[in-house]
C-alpha cells in the first residue's frame, strides 16, 4: 500500500476498522510540540555527525517549524490513517520540504522518538504540578497564618481527643501537598532522560552522540540500555503514583470541608462562588466541589491501575500495548491540575468559624490528658493519673458538665493533689500552647513550621 510509511512489503490495505481501532492520532497528537523539538534536536545532532549536511539539517528544521505553526493556528490537517502524531508530523514534513523529509528519521525509530516524546511531556507536567502545589501549600500556609489562635476539637477515631491550633490542623495539609510536589521534582528527575539513539531496540550503527540530543533538550542524561530506553514506562506510572497521592490527600480535606460545613459542626461556611444549591430544597448549599474532588480520585487511581496492568507481563522491548499508556496519564493530568488549582482558589475564601470551632472544645472532654500529666506533675504513676481522671470524667459525665465546671471540692474527691492551679491546667488555650515540643500544635512550633514552609516555597 502506498499511503503507508511502512507500506513496502503489503499488498493489500489496512482494514478500516483496524485503522480506527490502531490510531492514537486524535489525543497523541497533544505531544506535537515535544515531537517537534525532539525532531529538530535529532536534526541538529545528525549535521553535527555529518550524517546530514549543515543546509539538509537547517532545511529539515524550517520545514518542522512551519509544520508547527501550522498545527498551531489550526490549519494542519491531521490524518487517521497515518496512525499517530509522529507520522503525521514527518508526512506533511516531506510534503513541505520533499524528499529530503525522509532522512529525518534515520536511525531513529517510533520506539524510542515515542518514548522521547512522552518523557518530555512528563516532565514538563512534573514541573507545573510543583509550581500548583506550591501555589497551594501557600494558600494553605496563608490560612493557617491568618488563623493561628483559633482552637478546634483535633479527633482520633473522629471523636473529639485534644484541643489543637486551626493553624497546626491546615498545616498538616501544606506538609502532604509539600511532599506531593517534592514526589513530582523526584519523578521529574527520572523521567528527563533521554531515549533517543536506542532506536528500535538494539541500538544504531550510525555515529550518533544521544547526549548532544540530550543537551539541546535541557534533559538530564542519556539512557545506558536501549531495550531498556523504548521499553520502560515506570515514568507514567511513577508520575500518575504522585497524582493519586495528591488525590489521596485532597480527597481527605475535602472529606473535612464536606464535615465541617454540615451545620451540626458549623466549623466552616462555603463561598458562594464554590458551592451549589438544590433544585428541590430551597435550604441548601452543598458542597459539591469538595465532593466532586473526592470523587475524583477515583479516576486517577484507575489510571493508575490502568497503567500497572498495561506494563504488567510485556516481554521485552517494545510492544504496541505501550500506546495506551498516553490516555489514563493525560486524564490524570487534567484531574489534578484542576483540582489543585480549584482548592487552592476555595481554600483562600473558606470562612472559618471560630466561636463554633471553640465551643465544640467543651463538648468531649478534650482537657483530660491535661488532669492525667497534671496529677503526673504532682508525682502521681501516669497509669494512676489516667484512672483517676477517668473516674472524674465519668462523674462530671453524670453531672452534664465539663471538667472545668467542677468545683475545687468535687475535683479534690478523686485525688488529695488537685489544687487550685487545676484551672489553669485544664483551659483548653492552656492545652494548645503548651505543647511547644518540636512539630507540636503549640504557637512557637506553629510559627516554626509556618517560617519553614516559606522558606521551601521561596524556590517556587
Ligand atoms: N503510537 C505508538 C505509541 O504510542 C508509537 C510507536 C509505534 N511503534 C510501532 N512500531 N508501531 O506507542
Amino acid at each position: 500500500s502506498e499511503t503507508k510509511m511502512w507500506g513496502g512489503r503489503f499488498a493489500a490495505k489496512t482494514a478500516a476498522s483496524v485503522e480506527d481501532y490502531t490510531s492514537s492520532q486524535q489525543y497523541d497528537r497533544a505531544l506535537y510540540a515535544e515531537d517537534i523539538s525532539g525532531s529538530i534536536a535529532h536534526a541538529h545532532m545528525m549535521a553535527k555527525q555529518g550524517v546530514l549536511t549543515a543546509e539538509e539539517a537547517e532545511t529539515l528544521v524550517n520545514g518542522l517549524n512551519s509544520v508547527r505553526e501550522e498545527i498551531e493556528s489550526g490549519v494542519f490537517v491531521w490524518k487517521k490513517e497515518l496512525e499517530d502524531v509522529h507520522m503525521n508530523i514527518e508526512a506533511r514534513l516531506t510534503e513541505i520540504v520533499g524528499p529530503l523529509g525522509g532522512k529525518l528519521h534515520t536511525g531513529r525509530s517510533r520506539n524510542d522518538q515515542v518514548a522521547l516524546d512522552f518523557r518530555l511531556h512528563v516532565t514538563r507536567r512534573m514541573r507545573e504540578w510543583q509550581h500548583l502545589l506550591a501555589h497551594l501549600v501557600e494558600s494553605i500556609v496563608a490560612r493557617a497564618d491568618e488563623n493561628r489562635s483559633v482552637i478546634l476539637p483535633g479527633c482520633t477515631h473522629m471523636q473529639p481527643a485534644q484541643p489543637v491550633s486551626l493553624a497546626h490542623h491546615l498545616l498538616a495539609y501544606a506538609q502532604m501537598f509539600r511532599r506531593d510536589s517534592e514526589r513530582a521534582a523526584d519523578c521529574e528527575k527520572r523521567a528527563n532522560v533521554s531515549p533517543l539513539g536506542a532506536a528500535a531496540l538494539a541500538g544504531t550503527t550510525y555515529a550518533f552522540e544521544p547526549s548532544a540530543v540530550a543537551e539541546e533538550l535541557g534533559m538530564n542524561g542519556v539512557f545506558a540500555n536501549s531495550m531498556d530506553a523504548v521499553s520502560d514506562r515506570d515514568f507514567v506510572v511513577e508520575a500518575v503514583f504522585t497524582g493519586s497521592m495528591v488525590m489521596a490527600h485532597l480527597s481527605r480535606l475535602c472529606e473535612e470541608i464536606i464535615l465541617w460545613s454540615n451545620p451540626a459542626f458549623g466549623f466552616i461556611k462555603l463561598p458562594d462562588a464554590f458551592a451549589t444549591g438544590s433544585s428541590i430544597m430551597p435550604q441548601k448549599k452543598n458542597p459539591d466541589v469538595a465532593e466532586l474532588m473526592r470523587g475524583k480520585t477515583g479516576r486517577v487511581y484507575g489510571a493508575l491501575n490502568t497503567l500497572m496492568t498495561l506494563i504488567k507481563g510485556l516481554p521485552l522491548a517494545y510492544n504496541r500495548d505501550m500506546q495506551e499508556d498516553k490516555e489514563p496519564f493525560f486524564d490524570a493530568d487534567r484531574t489534578v491540575r484542576a483540582s489543585v488549582s480549584i482548592m487552592a482558589d476555595m481554600m483562600a475564601e473558606l470562612g472559618f468559624d471560630a466561636e463554633r470551632m471553640r465551643a465544640a472544645c467543651a463538648r468531649g472532654y478534650l482537657n483530660a490528658t491535661e488532669l492525667a500529666d497534671y496529677l503526673a506533675s504532682k508525682g502521681l504513676p501516669f497509669r494512676q493519673a489516667h484512672h483517676v481522671t477517668g473516674n472524674a470524667v465519668g462523674y462530671a459525665e453524670k453531672q452534664g458538665k465539663g471538667l472545668e465546671d467542677l468545683t475545687l471540692e468535687e475535683l479534690r474527691e478523686f485525688s488529695e493533689l488537685i489544687e487550685a492551679d487545676v484551672f489553669e491546667a485544664l483551659a483548653y488555650e492552656t492545652a494548645v500552647a503548651r505543647r511547644e515540643t518540636s512539630g507540636g500544635t503549640g504557637p512557637n512550633s506553629v510559627s516554626r513550621q509556618i517560617s519553614d514552609l516559606r522558606e521551601w516555597l521561596g524556590q517556587y
